[in-house]
């Protein structure tokens, strides 16, 4: 049989994978149709209400709930493992000023191959270790990234505190208060896993081919970076602050950009048919935000976007969309967004990792040859 097939054996395809299932997994579940998330059996709202993001690592990892020495376990693994390698440090000293963050995320997780800790007998428990030592490591990076290019002193982690607390005091070298530290958990918790989306599917496929974490996040981070995907959340800010530097209406500016078929970052989803439910809890936090911080204005344009939105093309918002305005009014600069989102999706990437490499199968679909065949060579000075 021919290595790929030829347009007149197999003429379908189903561009973007729309509706192919490929894996099944215990991670999450999406219904597309009722708005409903559901991380190994916990609905999106139980766990926003009452988990710690330390708990939807442990979740995600197991596909159960760690009971309080477990927990308090975790919470140690996690805090020992924020120090970055020195060699991961110095590049990061080394970028420069206008360097993508999600650029020097990428290639700062790469070079953490390099350093990981040593084969356990329990194949299990190493890559969680990995996933740990992954996962506790990202914010340090992303912080010492911002404030290095600020020429701002690098805030060594602390051995203590959540990750939320932890990644807010690095960024910001002041403690955070306690309702900053719950938004940023909230936000970690919304972002740790989406299904089959571009970057865990690119993850899953880095790890069917027997590779390690290191490189099937790697991947994964350089997916999440598209517009398209985790990137569409500083799409969103620049829009927003665009629309108050120029003073143009945002009403109209959507309609203008919907009547020349450009898309509106932050809206529709290839899943939800209704409002994405992350969408539904980052609006609350929005609108409760901009109000403390002075920044009404923006959420009311966000309400104004979402409801031209809704009657012109019938598209709701994603969670890319109310996250902006969220992590805006935390101080924190829209370049580093979608690191965020990284730093919170990394758990579930390891997830479909370890989940991948227990029951494993090389990933490798079809593709629908199009180009010609029997062409006659031409030597290249008559070309
Ligand atoms: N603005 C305007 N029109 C849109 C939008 C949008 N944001 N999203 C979809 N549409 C229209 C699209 O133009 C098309 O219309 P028509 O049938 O008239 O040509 C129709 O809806 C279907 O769109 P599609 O792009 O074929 O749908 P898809 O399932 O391939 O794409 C998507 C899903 C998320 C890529 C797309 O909705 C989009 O580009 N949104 C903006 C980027 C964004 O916010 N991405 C974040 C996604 S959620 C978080 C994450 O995954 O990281």
């Amino acid at each position: 049989m021919a290595e790929e097939f030829d347009s007149n054996e197999y003429p379908h395809i189903n561009k973007g994978l729309d509706g192919i299932v490929a894996f099944s997994t215990t991670k999450s579940f999406i219904d597309g149709q009722k708005g409903e998330l559901v991380y190994a059996g916990y609905s999106i709202e139980t766990l926003a209400e009452h988990a710690s993001f330390e708990e939807v690592c442990f979740l995600l990892w197991n596909d159960r709930l760690p009971n309080s020495t477990e927990l308090q376990a975790l919470n140690k693994k996690l805090q020992n493992a924020r120090s970055l390698p020195k060699p991961v440090l110095s590049y990061i000293k080394g970028t420069s000023k206008t360097a993508e963050p999600m650029a020097v995320l990428r290639t700062a997780v790469s070079m953490l191959a390099d350093s990981h800790e040593q084969q356990t007998d329990d194949e299990k428990e190493f890559r969680i270790n990995k996933a740990i030592s992954i996962t506790a490591k990202m914010p340090t990076i992303i912080a010492a990234f911002d404030r290095s290019r600020s020429d701002k002193n690098i805030v060594e982690p602390l051995d203590h505190e959540s990750t939320a607390f932890n990644f807010l005091y690095m960024l910001n070298d002041e403690e955070p208060g306690e309702q900053a530290e719950k938004t940023m958990n909230l936000c970690l918790i919304l972002h740790a896993e989406h299904g089959m989306n571009a970057s865990t599917f690119t993850n899953r496929a880095i790890c069917s081919t027997e590779s390690d974490m290191f490189s099937a996040v790697t991947g994964a981070i350089g997916a999440l970076k598209g517009p398209l995907h985790g990137g569409a959340n500083q799409a969103v800010m620049n829009m927003l602050l665009d629309l108050d530097e120029t003073g143009d209406d945002p009403v109209e500016y959507i309609k203008g950009r919907l009547e020349g078929k450009e898309k509106v970052m932050g809206f529709g989803h290839r899943v939800y048919k209704t409002m994405d439910p992350r969408a539904r809890l980052l609006r609350k936090e929005s609108k409760r935000l901009s109000k403390e911080t002075g920044h009404e204005k923006l959420y009311e344009w966000s309400e104004a976007i979402l409801e031209t939105m809704k009657s012109e093309k019938d598209i709701d918002p994603n969670v890319d969309f109310f996250s902006a305005t969220v992590y805006y009014s935390m101080g924190i600069k829209p370049d580093l967004y979608t690191c965020i989102f990284s730093s919170s999706r990394v758990t579930g990437w390891t997830g479909h990792y370890i989940e991948q490499a227990e029951n494993n199968r090389l990933v490798r679909p079809r593709a629908l040859y199009t180009g010609e065949k029997n062409l006659d060579w031409v030597p290249v000075e008559d070309r």
